[in-house]
């Protein structure tokens, strides 16, 4: 049997957090928000905004948001989408599993205490760590969304259903 160690833990978000979450997410990507935006979405929903800790240190999180929208798998259905915001994990803690972790407990969580039927999420189309992840989690892309980013790059849009697993 193979025990594979975890030398990190998933755990909510507090506000004590934030600094080091909105310091992770300029670290690690070119999408920032302001203070407001990470604490709307910690408010509205805690369960969705997760932590991945090293030594009771923030070194990764996920932020989500729940919206009423149509389904990307049933025609002209209105659902409760789960929508990935932001997931990001500090360049040396990154291939441990930590992005697969947050992943899974955010959505299991937004079916849990939301009522999730479906997550989405967008992605430069240049992203192949993020892409793979996501295809990897049973992310199918549903659409492109030309010069989504402000730097004209395109987006993925990328959905999958609530199943058995999350
Ligand atoms: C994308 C990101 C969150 C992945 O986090 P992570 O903790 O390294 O991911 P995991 O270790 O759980 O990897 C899961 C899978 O993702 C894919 N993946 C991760 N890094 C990869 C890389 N550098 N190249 C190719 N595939 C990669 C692989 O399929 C991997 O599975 P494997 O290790 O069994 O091959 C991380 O690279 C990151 O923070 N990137 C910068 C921020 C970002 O791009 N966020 C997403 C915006 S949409």
């Amino acid at each position: 049997m193979v025990v594979v160690e975890r030398d990190f833990v998933i755990d909510e978000c507090s506000m004590e957090d934030l600094d080091r979450v909105i310091e992770i997410n300029r670290l690690c990507l070119p999408e920032n928000y302001p203070r407001y935006f990470f604490e709307d979405l910690l408010l509205r929903f805690p369960k969705a905004f997760l932590v991945a800790r090293v030594d009771g240190e923030v070194v990764a999180y996920v932020m989500c948001r729940i919206e009423l929208g149509f389904s990307d798998f049933s025609f002209m259905k209105i659902v409760k989408k789960g929508h990935i915001v932001s997931i990001a994990v500090l360049p040396e803690h990154r291939r441990k599993g930590i992005g697969t972790e947050l992943m899974i407990k955010c959505m299991e969580n937004m079916k849990k205490f939301y009522g999730a039927q479906e997550y989405y999420l967008e992605v430069r189309v240049t992203n192949v760590s993020a892409i793979n992840l996501y295809k990897k989690l049973g992310f199918k892309v549903v659409r492109v969304l030309p010069r989504y980013y402000r730097d004209g790059c395109d987006a993925f849009q990328m959905a999958k259903k609530v199943d058995k697993n999350g």
